[in-house]
């Protein structure tokens, strides 16, 4: 009796009180606290642009890689100026690593890409041959990489940004000399490479110009009725905290999942600074990019389900952000700053 009574007076509520402070204390960790990984909040996939020089050189940054995520794109290793630098010689050592080591921790590679207007070596730049010529070139691409990875790489950015923003077909090296059929082919020989991955079209801008939204959508589904083997696009949301029309981007990933695309959201980052003005980071910015994240996840997730193949961030830090690098602009927009600490960005995405 007079233990029982020491339990109801001092033990349990002691009990109680400390449950309730490790309770209140483990959801603040939860969100900002780097032990529980960015992806097990997420009923879907969650990527990373990955450096392959960073990966192997910063053990920060290679840490907070396969800890947080759980799909990686290689940001450029797999572009067809290293892959392929010479006609016919493919630069394996380097792709074979990249593979091996994600695959060990556990992590899902997502191709990208086989066929651009950006990032090609001289070589294939300077082709020389008639059409024929040409295709069995672009075969020979697609099917040494999408076969030599087929175990390990279940799903490809087949075709990118082969659009222009008034709907029409960019004027490259492929159109030029294999034709419009350049893409459907290249999904066909993709798939013919590899039948069990999954093949996407991958492009910027279709979250907010419907014009080009709608002119990649009717494009494929009239592929796709042609039996082309394609089952997503890509919308690489690549955005800025002045956009702040969330109706129209909701709309998009609306249209994308009606006419039954898997929809990857395939390289986002939040710019806070798109004109590359003299600019200052303050935490209203912050907010605004994480509230902005929040309502692109809500949006993301009121998709069905199974066409929710992830989203996946185009960097880790900061720091190094191809925005930075590619427009010479001071820019925030990625979930880590410089030192690897996590934004409101990264503890607003464990709230969803
Ligand atoms: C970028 C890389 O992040 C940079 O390192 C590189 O210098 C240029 O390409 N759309 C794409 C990506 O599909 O491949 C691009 O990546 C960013 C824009």
């Amino acid at each position: 009796m007079r233990t029982l009574r020491r339990l109801f007076g001092t033990v349990l509520p002691f009990m109680f009180l400390a449950m309730l402070l490790t309770g209140c204390r483990k959801n603040q960790l939860d969100n900002c606290d780097l032990q529980t990984p960015l992806f097990s909040f997420s009923s879907f996939p969650i990527g990373v642009a990955v450096d392959d020089l960073l990966l192997q050189n910063d053990s920060m940054y290679q840490h907070i890689c396969v800890t947080q995520f759980n799909r990686a794109s290689p940001e450029n290793l797999f572009k067809p100026a290293f892959i392929q630098p010479e006609e016919n010689l493919f630069n394996w050592i380097e792709s074979d690593r990249f593979v091996e080591f994600l695959q060990s921790k556990q992590m899902r590679i997502h191709g990208h890409t086989l066929v651009w207007h950006q990032q090609n070596p001289a070589w294939m730049d300077q082709f020389q041959g008639d059409r024929t010529g040409w295709e069995s070139m672009l075969r020979n691409h697609i099917y040494q990489i999408v076969g030599r990875y087929r175990s390990s790489i279940l799903s490809w950015d087949v075709v990118n940004e082969a659009f222009m923003e008034d709907g029409s077909l960019r004027q490259n090296f492929w159109l030029q000399h294999i034709g419009p059929t350049y893409i459907e082919k290249a999904f066909r020989w993709a798939h013919e490479a590899n039948p069990e991955a999954k093949l996407f079209y991958n492009d910027y801008g279709m979250e907010t110009n419907p014009t080009k939204r709608n002119a990649v959508i009717q494009f494929f589904s009239n592929l796709r009725l042609k039996g082309v083997p394609i089952d997503g696009l890509g919308l690489q949301m690549h955005v800025d905290i002045h956009f702040t029309d969330m109706i129209m981007i909701e709309k998009a990933l609306q249209e994308v999942a009606a006419h039954h695309f898997l929809l990857h959201l395939s390289e986002v980052d939040i710019s806070l600074n798109p004109l590359g003005k003299d600019y200052t980071l303050n935490n209203k910015d912050l907010k605004d990019q994480a509230d902005m994240m929040y309502r692109i996840c809500k949006s993301y997730k009121s998709i069905q389900p199974n066409l929710q193949f992830g989203i996946t961030f185009w960097g880790i830090s900061d720091q190094h952000s191809w925005i930075r690098s590619y427009f010479n602009r001071l820019d925030y927009p990625l979930l880590f700053d410089e030192n690897y600490v996590p934004k409101p960005i990264y503890c607003q995405l464990k709230k969803i």
